[in-house]
């Protein structure tokens, strides 16, 4: 049985629907594209709307955007429509299109200059050629790992830490991070069917945890030839521990982001100032206090023998 105030209530959520109804639908064609993202979609996909389960295969499908996340990052000049293309001036939206990273870029006319850095035909064709794409070619493409809402490229997410959160967030959505993660259903995304430990599978690397925590997985898990690699070389084409634990690490592998960002040239004791990377670091000082000292032996040694020579001791 309702109650008068539950009565109540349910009066103003359908008073406040319609309101909301009408000023999702106003005359749609007279207004310009940037009117209708504000009218027609940011209504509905921000605010409390939480998560939504389709009646008709039952899963669970997150339908809220962050705008204020999407307006600061790079696609904040798109405008909804521009890559939801079809069925989505309706509602329910039905026979949908949404456009894909590669359906844009490389752009040409107008941004082919600010797309040539990023190299999209060599990134998509280095994509195809890793296990994601082989044996998931239905459902693997680029947004699994790049949410073009949310896509920030490299140069402009500022300190290193927060480049290697980034990255490695969209590995972590299906490889989870914690032993036997618990991490197996993102909505309907597609998840690695071995569910494996990533600490265990990498318990041939010795402190795998601190390496884990502290290295982007694409520094090992990408080719070496670009700074910007998609390749996924496995097994014995994997490049090795030398590939960081070297002298000039930082510029060829380990940092080789903050190169791209600020390409200032870099070297490994000015990036490793907070850790110490075996065989990639070196400490001057130490460098000086070793040279003075074995150099300074050296030369009392010469010292004393020509001494000897000039000057026998007294008694021989
Ligand atoms: C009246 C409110 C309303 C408006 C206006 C609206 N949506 Fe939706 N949208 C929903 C709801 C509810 C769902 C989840 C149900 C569904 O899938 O039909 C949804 C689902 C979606 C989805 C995910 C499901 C899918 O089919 O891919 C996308 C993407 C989407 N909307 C984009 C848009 C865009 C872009 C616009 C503007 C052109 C828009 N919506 C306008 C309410 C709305
Ligand atoms: C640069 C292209 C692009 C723009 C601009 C864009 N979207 Fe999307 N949107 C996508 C793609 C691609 C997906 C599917 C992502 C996936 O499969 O995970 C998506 C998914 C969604 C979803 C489903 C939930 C989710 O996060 O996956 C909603 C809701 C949505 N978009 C609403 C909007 C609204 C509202 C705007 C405008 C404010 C907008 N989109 C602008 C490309 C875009
Ligand atoms: C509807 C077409 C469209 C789609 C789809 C799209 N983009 Fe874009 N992208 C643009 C436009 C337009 C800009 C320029 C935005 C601006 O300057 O405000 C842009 C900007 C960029 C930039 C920044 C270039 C710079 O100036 O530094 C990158 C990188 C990028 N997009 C990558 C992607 C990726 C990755 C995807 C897929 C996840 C994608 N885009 C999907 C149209 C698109
Ligand atoms: C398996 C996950 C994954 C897939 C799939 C993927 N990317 Fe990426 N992408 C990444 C990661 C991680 C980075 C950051 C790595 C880096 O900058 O070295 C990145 C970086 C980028 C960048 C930014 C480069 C820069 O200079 O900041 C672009 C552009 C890009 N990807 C485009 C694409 C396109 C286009 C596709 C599809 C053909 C794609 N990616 C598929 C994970 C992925
Ligand atoms: C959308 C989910 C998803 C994302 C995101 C993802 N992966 Fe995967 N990954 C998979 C699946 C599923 C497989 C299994 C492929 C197969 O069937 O062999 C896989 C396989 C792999 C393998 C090979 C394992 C083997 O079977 O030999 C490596 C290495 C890997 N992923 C690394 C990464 C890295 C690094 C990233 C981030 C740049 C990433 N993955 C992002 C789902 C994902
Ligand atoms: C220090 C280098 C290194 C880092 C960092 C690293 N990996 Fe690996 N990864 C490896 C090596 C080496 C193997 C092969 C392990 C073996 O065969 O013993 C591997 C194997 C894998 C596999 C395949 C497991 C299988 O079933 O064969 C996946 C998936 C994977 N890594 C994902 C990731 C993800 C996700 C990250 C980031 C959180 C990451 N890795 C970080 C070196 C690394
Ligand atoms: C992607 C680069 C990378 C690769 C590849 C890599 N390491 Fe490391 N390693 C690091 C970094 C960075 C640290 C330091 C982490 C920290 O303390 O912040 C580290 C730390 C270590 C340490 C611990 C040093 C200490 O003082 O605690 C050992 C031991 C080590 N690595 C051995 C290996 C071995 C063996 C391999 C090959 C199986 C390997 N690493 C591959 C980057 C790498």
């Amino acid at each position: 049985m309702a109650s008068p105030r539950n009565r109540n209530s349910r009066t103003w959520f359908a008073i406040a629907a319609l309101g909301w109804l009408m000023a999702a639908f106003p005359a749609a064609a007279v207004m310009s594209p940037e009117e209708r993202e504000r009218f027609q979609c940011v209504g509905c996909h921000t605010g409390n709307a939480k998560i939504f389960t389709d009646p008709r295969t039952g899963e669970k499908k997150e339908t809220l955007m962050d705008m204020a996340r999407k307006q600061a990052a790079d696609h904040a000049g798109v405008a909804c429509q521009e890559c939801h293309v079809e069925g989505f001036d309706t509602f329910p939206h039905f026979g949908t299109k949404i456009l894909g990273c590669m359906d844009c870029h490389p752009r040409e006319g107008a941004g082919a200059q600010e797309d040539a850095p990023y190299h999209f035909r060599r990134i998509e064709e280095e994509f195809k050629s890793t296990v994601h794409f082989t044996e998931h070619r239905k459902k693997f493409g680029c947004v699994e790992c790049h949410h073009p809402h949310y896509f920030e490229a490299t140069a402009h997410l500022g300190p290193p830490q927060a480049i290697l959160e980034d990255h490695n967030k969209m590995c972590l959505n299906c490889h989870a991070a914690e032993p036997h993660g618990q991490v197996d259903t993102i909505g309907d995304r597609l998840i690695d069917p071995a569910k494996a430990s990533l600490v265990g599978v990498h318990a041939s690397i010795p402190h795998t945890v601190l390496h884990l925590r502290n290295t982007r997985c694409y520094d090992c898990h990408s080719g070496i030839e670009h700074v910007v690699s998609h390749t996924l070389p496995l097994g014995d084409d994997a490049p090795g521990c030398e590939s960081c634990h070297t002298r000039d690490s930082v510029q060829a592998r380990l940092y080789r982001y903050v190169r791209q960002v600020q390409n200032r040239g870099f070297t490994n004791p000015a990036m490793l100032k907070d850790s110490y990377v075996m065989g990639a670091t070196r400490y001057i000082l130490l460098d000086v206090l070793a040279y003075l000292l074995v150099g300074g032996s050296l030369l009392a040694l010469v010292a004393h023998s020509i001494m000897r020579l000039v000057r026998p001791r007294q008694g021989q």
